[in-house]
């Protein structure tokens, strides 16, 4: 059964040790490795013109213990930060995205449900619903002016998007007010002009203006300098639906009859007391996730209002679910999802991929593998074709045993002005963006290890 793994897209996996570390046979980190190859193979001409000028750690500095771990450079009295906008191309204007208005919600959902990431092969594109848009966008204490658009003053056509999000995050010991990046997109007909770095700087410039001098991004391509590289591992609820449209395929030696069995789940969850998250639980939730939270060196620091907002069940945007106990009433564990779903291009028969990717976790009494099989339990009941989950925090330990597969695609986290002084290994880090930009798909449909319980 081992050789029943079909690669899709990039075809190796790398080496993980116990602590979940992705090393090399040297001993070098992956992201140590990869910004050595980087730094190697670039020509002057090829580097990062844009992102080399920037408060961001530098290849060429990577596995150099000397430098400071912190903020690379200091905050500048607000007087002196830029007040105007950055100079776009005559024919643009900016505009400040008003995401409680239907109008602007509208137009920036479909900005980005038509321009927004795809995979490799272009098979899928993700569709931010507008209700999550405006979740993920207004988080206590937002700022309207970090969401920014870029129009055609002519035809007034929404072309780009960039917006940051506030957020206290703990790196270690200190807890940094910084900008949460996400949602960057340039229309796919003006690619390539240099439109992302200026958009980057306004976003930065606003930022600043805020007198916050940090923040926190990921994504799918390697810029300088991750700190660090996560894999997506996927976990079929719909195998049959996900093998029509191309997420994964079917193992050479498996029917789909048994594919399905494999991928079965019981029709309601098993541990006693688990129930939805309600308004009641935000203080246990928040101290049950802050003790969890901890333990990580890059984490957010959440009170009870982050709770409420980004935990509290949102129809289709966020699912959260407590454990009571039924005997004491204490809520003693904690799972959740957000949902994602992804335009399936080009197949006639299905137009949509709905996809559940974990969230904040906490198990104290239950197990983190019978929490998580709860979590998939509801999923599926609630339709979702595939549970997806990054290696971070403590994941590694229930993923394969609940028969997630790799993915083919990484996800690479990134901080602004704060140097860290190596690479975080992904178990380390704490944090879950709540829009994860990268599209991935199943490497191999089976795992070896799943696959056997069926022999
Ligand atoms: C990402 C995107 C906005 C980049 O725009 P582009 O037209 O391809 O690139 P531009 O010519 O404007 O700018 C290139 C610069 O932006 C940087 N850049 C590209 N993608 C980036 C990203 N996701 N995050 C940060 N910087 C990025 C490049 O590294 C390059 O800078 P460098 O020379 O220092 O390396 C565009 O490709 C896009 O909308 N893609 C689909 C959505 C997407 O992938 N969004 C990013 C999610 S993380």
């Amino acid at each position: 059964m081992g050789d029943d793994t079909t690669p899709m897209g990039e075809s190796s996996v790398p080496n993980s040790n116990s602590d979940g570390n992705v090393t090399t046979e040297t001993g070098e980190s992956s992201i140590e490795a990869l910004a050595r190859r980087i730094q190697e193979s670039l020509t002057v001409e090829k580097r990062h013109k844009f992102w080399e000028t920037q408060p961001v750690g530098q290849f060429k500095d990577v596995g150099d213990g000397n430098l400071p771990e912190g903020p690379i450079e200091q905050p500048t009295p607000l007087s002196e930060v830029k007040q105007e906008p950055y100079t776009l191309p005559e024919a643009y204007e900016w505009v400040t995205c008003d995401m409680d208005t239907k109008e602007m919600c509208d137009e920036v959902y479909k900005l980005l449900a038509n321009n927004y990431v795809e995979d490799d092969e272009n098979m899928f594109r993700f569709n931010y619903s507008k209700d999550f848009l405006q979740w993920a966008l207004r988080p206590p204490g937002y700022y309207k002016s970090w969401h920014i658009g870029v129009r055609v003053k002519a035809s007034r056509k929404l072309v780009a998007f960039i917006t940051g999000v506030p957020a206290r995050i703990r790196v270690r010991g200190d807890v940094i007010t910084m900008a949460e990046v996400n949602f960057l997109c340039v229309h796919k007909k003006l690619r390539s002009k240099r439109l992302a770095p200026v958009m980057i700087k306004e976003v930065t410039r606003r930022v600043h203006l805020e007198n916050i001098w940090h923040a926190a991004y990921t994504a799918g391509v390697v810029i300088p300098t991750p700190i660090a590289t996560c894999q997506y591992w996927h976990r079929s609820l719909n195998p049959k639906k996900l093998i029509d449209v191309g997420f994964s395929r079917l193992g050479p030696r498996m029917t789909m009859s048994r594919t399905i069995k494999l991928y079965k789940l019981p029709d309601s969850p098993v541990t006693p007391g688990f129930r939805k998250m309600e308004l009641r639980d935000v203080p246990a939730v928040t101290r049950l996730v802050r003790g969890y939270l901890s333990q990580f060196v890059v984490a957010p620091d959440f009170d009870d209002n982050d709770v409420e907002h980004w935990l509290l069940p949102k129809e289709n945007v966020v699912d959260g679910y407590v454990v009571e106990s039924p005997v004491t009433h204490e809520i003693t564990d904690f799972c959740s999802f957000y949902t994602l779903p992804s335009t399936i291009l080009g197949n006639p028969n299905y137009s949509t991929l709905k996809a559940a990717y974990s969230y904040y976790n906490v198990a104290t009494k239950t197990s983190l593998i019978q929490l998580m099989n709860d979590a998939l339990i509801v999923a599926k009941k609630k339709d979702y074709d595939v549970f997806n989950a990054l290696d971070i925090m403590e994941n590694e330990s229930f993923l394969k045993e609940l028969k997630f597969g790799p993915g083919d695609g990484k996800l690479h986290y990134y901080l602004y002005n704060y140097r860290l002084r190596n690479p975080l290994k992904t178990s380390e880090l704490g944090l879950v963006v709540s829009a994860i930009i990268v599209v991935a798909r199943l490497q191999s449909h089976l795992l070896p290890a799943a696959a056997k319980g069926l022999r």
